[in-house]
């Protein structure tokens, strides 16, 4: 384990503290993230376990999904070391209710920031974020799986938020269907947030097809994975971030693992690679 602070933050609190502080100003902007009526038709309740839906006041080392966290997040280190580089191209895989997603869409408004979650795109997001028309729909109907254990039909659809700067895009998909990685062809992302499904094989997935089709920008390249809970996680990170080590001819100081806090729940480790 690391320390972000010593290892990134420390290099320029002064800025470092400015983003820390725009990312709370921005969460406390919003009063409500999700409707009951959105968890009522979810697929996986937006990632959000129902104990985290009420306040956690501070007690413990919890953050419930109102709540804003003091401690530094995922959000604060996302939006430092995408601060450091020269033009965002970021994709978050997971994006729940779009705690993080707002933080990054607001820090970076002229960047290029792509979102892929199974769920539809929360409506309180989607409002937050200035609207959007959806540009692309699968063709065809393709199973997927649910908290429950199901499975169900689901079509998949891109939309395009009509921000005036940049380009925001949420992908309604499975990270496990080729087609979803096919649609973001063509792109070059420097900045991934793995935060989807949390097993080994997932991320295992998230990066041979982030390599198939080519979504790595080969001359600067920063990927965070939230909830490396486990020894299998661990060890699928570390695969991960080594074959990234040898993509960009780096050695292991690439790679680090942080105790850090998400947008709500439990402190826990990340994992990140760094080509700079
Ligand atoms: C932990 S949450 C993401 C949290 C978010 N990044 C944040 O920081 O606020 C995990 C998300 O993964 C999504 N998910 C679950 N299965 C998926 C799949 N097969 N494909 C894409 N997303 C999936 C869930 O819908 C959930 O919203």
């Amino acid at each position: 384990m690391k320390s972000f602070w010593a290892q990134w933050a420390s290099r320029d609190p002064i800025k470092f503290g400015e983003l820390y502080l725009t990312n709370r100003q921005i969460l406390g902007s919003v009063d409500r993230w999700i409707t009951a009526d959105s968890v009522a038709s979810s697929l996986w309740r937006y990632g959000v376990p129902e104990e985290l839906t009420l306040p956690q006041k501070c007690q413990g080392d919890r953050t419930g999904l109102s709540d804003i966290e003091r401690e530094i997040t995922c959000s604060d280190a996302l939006v430092f070391v995408g601060s450091l580089l020269s033009n965002l191209r970021y994709l978050e895989i997971g994006v729940s209710v779009g705690k993080n997603f707002l933080q990054i869409c607001n820090q970076f408004r002229s960047a290029e920031i792509v979102g892929l979650d199974v769920e539809e795109i929360n409506p309180v997001l989607l409002e937050r974020l200035g609207g959007g028309d959806v540009i692309w729909r699968a063709p065809a109907e393709s199973d997927v799986a649910t908290l429950s254990g199901q499975t169900v039909p689901k079509r998949a659809s891109l939309t395009q938020i009509r921000s005036t700067e940049g380009s925001i895009s949420y992908l309604s998909a499975d990270q496990f269907s080729e087609e979803t990685w096919r649609r973001l062809a063509g792109r070059k992302f420097n900045l991934v947030f793995s935060d989807g499904v949390h097993s080994a094989d997932a991320l295992q997935a998230e990066l041979q097809f982030l390599l198939k089709y080519d979504l790595i920008d080969r001359r600067e390249f920063v990927m965070l994975w939230d909830d490396l809970l486990g020894r299998q996680m661990q060890s699928a990170f570390v695969d991960c971030a080594k074959s990234l080590c040898q993509m960009f001819g780096k050695g292991d100081d690439a790679i680090s693992m942080f105790r850090m806090h998400g947008t709500y729940g439990l402190s826990r480790p990340m994992g990140m690679f760094v080509s700079l």
